[in-house]
Order: structure tokens, then C-alpha cells, then sequence
């Protein structure tokens, strides 16, 4: 192999590694179509200083439902100035007694607890369990695509804050697609072992929530 195609392989395999970067950012466009890789870009004359900056994390949330929860995403489709660059936020707030259910995404997520006590844990693919009481300061980190869980255990309202490696990260909430969705009751039953009874209960709850 002489010296110029060794130079070639080199600079297409550069090439494929950085084609994604071709501008410095792409602050999503939410009322057009979105792709594999995120929304199409904003005209970058249009935009300002407050493109950039969300400010919906402010002030108290008011908790509620059968979770006893409040979830405020900063994810592209709330926040599109994180469009295309593979991070995102949420913010959670728990009543007393408030769960964020058993859901999963597919990013990785890290926690920190800003206020409040919760035991938060992930299940592994071996179902392995790991789970701990968190206070305020304390951050734990669930892998990728893991289901996970947070659970206010303390007197007292909580809140925490999520950072999520991927601007679209999606919130798949298990409760919720069997019994909220379209998922006949026949099939929760079979595919679950919950008995006619307990999937009608279930029904029922989400569909007054
Ligand atoms: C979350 O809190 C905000 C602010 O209090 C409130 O407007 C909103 O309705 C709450 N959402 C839910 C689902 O309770």
C-alpha cells in the first residue's frame, strides 16, 4: 500500500467520524417533521439569546395523579436549543408519598436530589436490583435504557434533577403502555399473568387519572 492511498483511508475514515459536525448547533424547529437525528434546524438569523434558555424549572410544582408527581421536561421538544446535541434535562417533583414509576429510556440518566429524601434504583437486564436512599447532594446514575424508579420516602415534598445523554431521550413508563395505551385487556393479562380483575383495576385507574 503506498503513502497517498494510506493518506485516502485515513482522511475518509476522519471523514465518516466527524460528518456530523457541520455546524456549531441547530436549535430545533418543533412544527416541522422529525427525523432519526433530531428536528430540522431553526433559521440561525431568526434566533436569540432566549433560544438558548429554559426557564420552566422555576418556582414550586404542584404534584398530582395516581403518582403524586410533577415531571417538567427540558428535553428537544420543550428546549429546542438542545436539538442535535445529545443532552437534556428534567425536572422532578414528588408529593409525599410521590413515585416517579418504573420507566426507561434510551439514554443513560444521572440524578441529583435537591430536596428531600427518595430511594431511587434501577433493575438490570439480569435482574439485578440496585437501589438507595438519597438526600439532598446525592447523585446516582442509572445506565442506559435500565428501568429505573424514584420514591419520595421522606415527610416531606421532594424534588431532583435529571441530565439525560440525548436530546429526544423519551420517557417509556411501564404502568402507563399496559394500561393507558391501546393494549387490549386480553393481552395485558396474558402477557403480564395479572388476573382479569387486577388489569380491569389497573384500567380503570389510569384511564380516571
Ligand atoms: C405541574 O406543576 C405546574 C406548576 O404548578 C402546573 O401548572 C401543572 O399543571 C402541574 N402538572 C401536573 C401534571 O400536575
Amino acid at each position: 500500500m503506498n503513502t497517498l492511498s494510506t493518506f485516502f483511508i485515513f482522511i475518509s475514515l476522519f471523514a465518516s467520524i466527524s460528518h456530523g459536525i457541520e455546524v456549531d448547533y441547530c436549535v430545533g424547529d418543533p412544527s416541522l417533521p422529525r427525523g432519526p437525528e433530531g428536528y430540522a434546524c431553526k433559521n440561525p438569523s431568526k434566533l436569540t439569546s432566549d433560544d438558548f434558555v429554559f426557564r420552566n424549572f422555576r418556582g414550586e410544582k404542584q404534584t398530582g395523579g395516581i403518582y403524586k408527581n410533577n415531571i417538567t421536561l427540558a428535553f428537544a421538544e420543550q428546549f429546542p436549543a438542545i436539538n442535535g446535541l445529545g443532552i437534556s434535562m428534567a425536572r422532578l417533583d414528588f408529593g409525599v408519598g410521590g413515585v416517579i414509576p418504573l420507566h426507561s429510556h434510551r439514554t443513560s440518566e444521572i440524578i441529583v436530589v435537591i430536596r428531600g429524601t427518595i430511594v431511587a434504583g434501577f433493575i438490570d437486564a439480569s435482574n439485578n436490583a440496585y437501589y438507595q436512599k438519597l438526600e439532598v447532594g446525592d447523585v446516582m446514575i442509572f445506565p442506559q435504557a435500565m428501568l429505573h424508579f424514584q420514591v419520595n420516602v421522606g415527610k416531606k415534598p421532594a424534588m431532583a434533577i435529571v441530565s439525560l445523554n440525548g436530546a429526544s431521550p423519551a420517557v417509556q413508563q411501564t404502568t402507563y403502555s399496559l394500561f393507558d395505551g391501546n393494549l387490549p385487556a386480553e393481552l395485558a393479562e396474558q402477557i403480564t399473568l395479572l388476573s382479569q380483575k387486577e388489569v380491569t383495576r389497573m384500567r380503570k385507574l389510569f384511564k380516571t387519572a
